[in-house]
């Protein structure tokens, strides 16, 4: 069998119900099921290149050798590949970010779902973007969801083996062209990964179960929200089951405070705004930045409010996307 060199483009995606929680560690099996958006032009760009010569598999991030910790987790990706297609021939990776790394942008998202789509080309299976979605969550569990565009829900599954924990596409960006304003806040890093926090969380946070049970419920009214194209009510969903995860997360112990000032000040300021009849929301996954959600007659006044608060280095104005797709030449 020969392989060829395959290029794959995938978005990054922000949820609106959020996955805190892991029920099997390796697999990146949810406690819950969890609901997202994909964002179009942020993501990662991801080249696999078979090649009998390797004896292990080559990774560069963003022209750095890839480090140990995400050599497992791309190893488990491109262990089961080689298993589908039969073979031991190892390959060249190179991966190239348009989202800042580790800073609650969902990189590892758009890295994974990228990688899941170049690999799985590059040795010839052909698999549905379902099918597809289960191999991007064995990198990270939010990239099951980067794999198709538009609303997306990540279901939970019941097999231990993760055969049924997959993704699905709700609505597409055409279906309801939402747009989105990323305020990004940065000092650097985020202390605590995010596989680790959950780890956490789950140990420590006395109020770790309830929020699992209040996914279940936000993913309902999410999947209501999103088929009734309500956009207050999903905007009341999506704000108030951030706060919970943050809430989740600042009860955990040591606490994870992923805040900054500035994303408290443009808390407000999206509250204030849709207060005065602008239809925007926020939310905010394991990091300082905020992504607001906002009808496109909005994208300006929702700019200029975040623009004028201290703290935001950059805006990002974007809308919903597509999801993972094959860059010819790429
Ligand atoms: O996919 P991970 O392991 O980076 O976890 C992502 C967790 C959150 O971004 C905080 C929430 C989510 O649902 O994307």
């Amino acid at each position: 069998m020969s392989f060829e060199r395959a290029a794959a483009f995938a978005p990054i995606n922000i949820a609106l119900s959020k996955y805190w929680g892991k029920r099997d560690h390796e697999r990146n099996l949810p406690l819950a099921p969890s609901v997202s958006v994909t964002l179009a032009e942020l993501g990662t760009l991801s080249v696999v290149a078979p090649s009998e010569e390797l004896e292990g598999n080559m990774m560069v991030i963003n022209d750095k050798a890839a480090d140990a910790k995400a050599l497992v987790r791309v190893g488990r990706v491109m262990r089961t590949v080689r298993e589908m297609a039969g073979t031991e021939v190892r390959a060249g990776i190179r991966s190239v970010n348009t989202v800042p790394t580790a800073q609650g942008l969902a990189s590892s998202a758009s890295a994974f779902a990228a990688l899941a789509k170049a690999a799985t080309t590059a040795y010839g299976l052909e698999l549905d973007d379902q099918e597809l979605s289960k191999i991007a969550r064995l990198g990270s569990g939010s990239a099951t969801r980067s794999v198709h565009g538009g609303f997306v829900l990540w279901r939970r599954g019941e097999e231990d083996d993760g055969s049924d924990s997959l993704a699905e596409q709700l609505a597409s960006a055409e279906d309801w062209p939402l747009r989105a304003v990323i305020a990004h806040i940065g000092v650097g890093p985020k202390k605590v990964p995010s596989g680790d926090g959950m780890r956490l969380s789950a140990d420590t946070s006395p109020f770790f179960s309830a929020w699992i049970d209040t996914c279940f419920t936000d993913v309902a009214e999410c999947l209501a929200a999103i088929a009734a194209r309500d956009f207050e009510r999903l905007a009341d969903v999506t704000e108030s089951n951030c706060l919970a995860m943050h809430a989740t997360m600042l009860a955990t112990r040591p606490g994870l405070i992923y805040w900054q000032p500035a994303t408290v000040a443009v808390m407000h300021a999206v509250r204030a705004l849709r207060a005065a009849g602008h239809a925007a929301f926020f939310t905010i996954d394991a990091g300082p930045s905020v992504v607001v959600l906002c009808e496109a007659g909005e994208v300006e006044t929702v700019s200029r409010t975040l623009g004028g608060i201290e703290g935001v280095v950059k805006l990002t104005r974007t809308r919903i996307g597509g999801g993972a797709h094959i860059v010819p030449n790429g």
